[in-house]
């Protein structure tokens, strides 16, 4: 099985969990892809949710699978979150924000009561690093920001978008930086937290309730 059917499987079991009367966060990225669609699918068939998209893409794909949405504001409570990461560890630690959604995707991953992150069986690592960290900062503070970043010891690339800088959904740019293996995560994420400037970071500390890894043709909760 490829790394695609993987995405497909562990976010066809993450969408199991949804109930009828719940409002769902939609996470962004190719496996919340599937997760939207499966989700379109039970929608379809007479599921009564509403989905909190993280992107104005998941609003998009979400609109087109018929999904009611509701904005993050009018939406009380969030039952439940369902987003993809780009790496995960053993303590269910994520980087996230490939896909460019960070600052979203944590916010709502943090309004919801659960957030289950769905990923394929390549992104379980040992240690969070090998995948760059996207730094969203305020274009105002961007080079400040990269100096900060160079000086505690990271290599960063300014993400591209197709007329120059990428452009977040909340008109920022993005900071990749290669720190190499995050041996700390959470003091990475506590100093990240406390630089003016930095609007938010792809590190997901303590946030993430479950983790479903598709593996092979099965997927299931890590342990
Ligand atoms: C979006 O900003 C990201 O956080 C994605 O959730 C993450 O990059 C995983 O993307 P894929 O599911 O496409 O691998």
């Amino acid at each position: 099985m490829g790394a695609e059917e993987e995405k497909r499987l562990a976010a066809a079991h993450a969408v199991a969990l949804v109930e009828a009367g719940m409002t769902v966060g939609l996470g962004t990225g190719s496996t919340a892809a599937h997760a939207i669609r499966a989700l379109g699918k039970r929608v379809r068939e007479g599921l009564a949710v509403r989905g909190v998209p993280t992107s104005e893409a998941s609003a998009v794909l979400a609109r087109t699978e018929s999904i009611p949405l509701v904005d993050l504001n009018e939406a009380e409570r969030v039952h439940l979150a369902i987003d993809g990461a780009d790496e995960v560890d053993r303590r269910k630690r994520c980087i996230t924000g490939g896909g460019g959604a960070l600052l979203r995707e944590k916010i709502v991953a943090s309004a919801a009561d659960r957030l289950v992150l769905v990923v394929d069986s390549g992104k379980t690592v040992e240690t969070l690093g090998a995948f760059p960290l996207p730094v969203e900062v305020i274009p105002f503070a961007r080079e400040q920001v990269r100096r900060e970043m160079l000086a505690l010891g990271a290599s960063v690339q300014m993400r591209a978008g197709p007329e120059g800088a990428f452009v977040t959904d909340e008109g920022n740019h993005i900071l990749d930086c290669r720190f190499g293996m995050i041996g700390d995560a959470s003091g990475l994420a506590a100093r990240l937290d406390a630089f003016p400037g930095i609007v938010e970071h792809g590190l997901f500390i303590d946030m993430a309730d479950d983790v479903i890894v598709g593996r092979g043709d099965t997927a299931c909760f890590m342990e």
